[in-house]
């Protein structure tokens, strides 16, 4: 069925001696780990060490943002080629943190997704509402329109590997957690709206992952629900030790 993926989003923390160090402590701990994947999404300069790193092990490495084009004269920019070439196998898009404060729009969202697939980079998009829209009950409106304008033009054979995580702004990085109900009730009207645009099998093979102040307290409540089929960790998934506890969610 779904194979669940816990990935951990490092944000603009850690340099990659601190990378290193993390890694050191964590991947003794996941070694054997095959029931989920496991994804961490290191900022960039920590890309080559954690790739070079994680070969032996069950972890996958992404980034956290890229440009769609190839190449070109875009100073500050990586290319999804770039990536690929050093061994990247997953890339964050659209992450409301990029939506907010780095130019990410629905438009360059669908763009990078386009992209990323014709690069063999996994794409996991990103799409959750603010407080405002929750209270003004527009979050199904919200999440429809983002996850249609993701996908748009895009082929159900091609979208085989699309990742999508559902990130309600007001819980991340607030310690204010989705409850499961809330959760799931999200990621069913993200899997009907893919099963839209896409198609039932499509949208039945689509990971959902939930994020926002996900805890080694609160992954197995989360995890049981049907519709969740993983999590984006940000603030627990610095400490290796506490990380590898949301890895192994059941035994919390
Ligand atoms: P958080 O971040 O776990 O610290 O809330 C989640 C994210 O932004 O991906």
């Amino acid at each position: 069925m779904r194979k669940p993926i816990i990935a951990g989003n490092w944000k603009m923390y850690k340099t990659p001696a601190e990378s290193a160090a993390f890694l050191d402590v964590f991947l003794p701990l996941v070694k054997d780990h095959t029931r989920d994947e496991i994804l961490l999404f290191p900022s960039i300069t920590s890309l080559a060490g954690a790739i070079k790193a994680v070969r032996h092990s069950p972890v996958r490495v992404g980034a956290q943002t890229m440009h769609w084009l190839d190449e070109g004269a875009y100073t500050g920019q990586t290319s999804p080629s770039m990536l690929a070439s050093i061994g990247c196998t997953h890339i964050l898009i659209g992450h409301s943190e990029s939506r907010q404060y780095a130019g990410e729009t629905d438009e360059t969202v669908n763009w990078k997704l386009s992209a990323a697939l014709t690069h063999g980079l996994v794409p996991v998009v990103c799409v959750g509402e603010s407080l405002d829209k929750r209270k003004a009950n527009l979050t199904e409106a919200v999440l429809r329109w983002q996850v249609a304008a993701a996908l748009t033009g895009l082929d159900p054979e091609r979208a085989a590997p699309l990742i999508i995580a559902y990130e309600p702004i007001w819980a991340i990085g607030t310690g204010v957690t989705a409850s499961p109900e809330q959760a799931q009730h999200a990621h069913a009207i993200i899997r009907r709206e893919i099963a839209d645009i896409l198609g039932l099998g499509r949208a039945q093979t689509t990971r959902i992952l939930y994020g926002g102040s996900v805890k080694p307290e609160n992954a197995a409540t989360l995890m049981a629900e049907p519709d969740i089929d993983g999590a984006l960790v940000g603030g627990a998934s610095l400490d290796p030790k506490s990380f590898a506890k949301i890895v192994s969610y059941a035994a919390c």
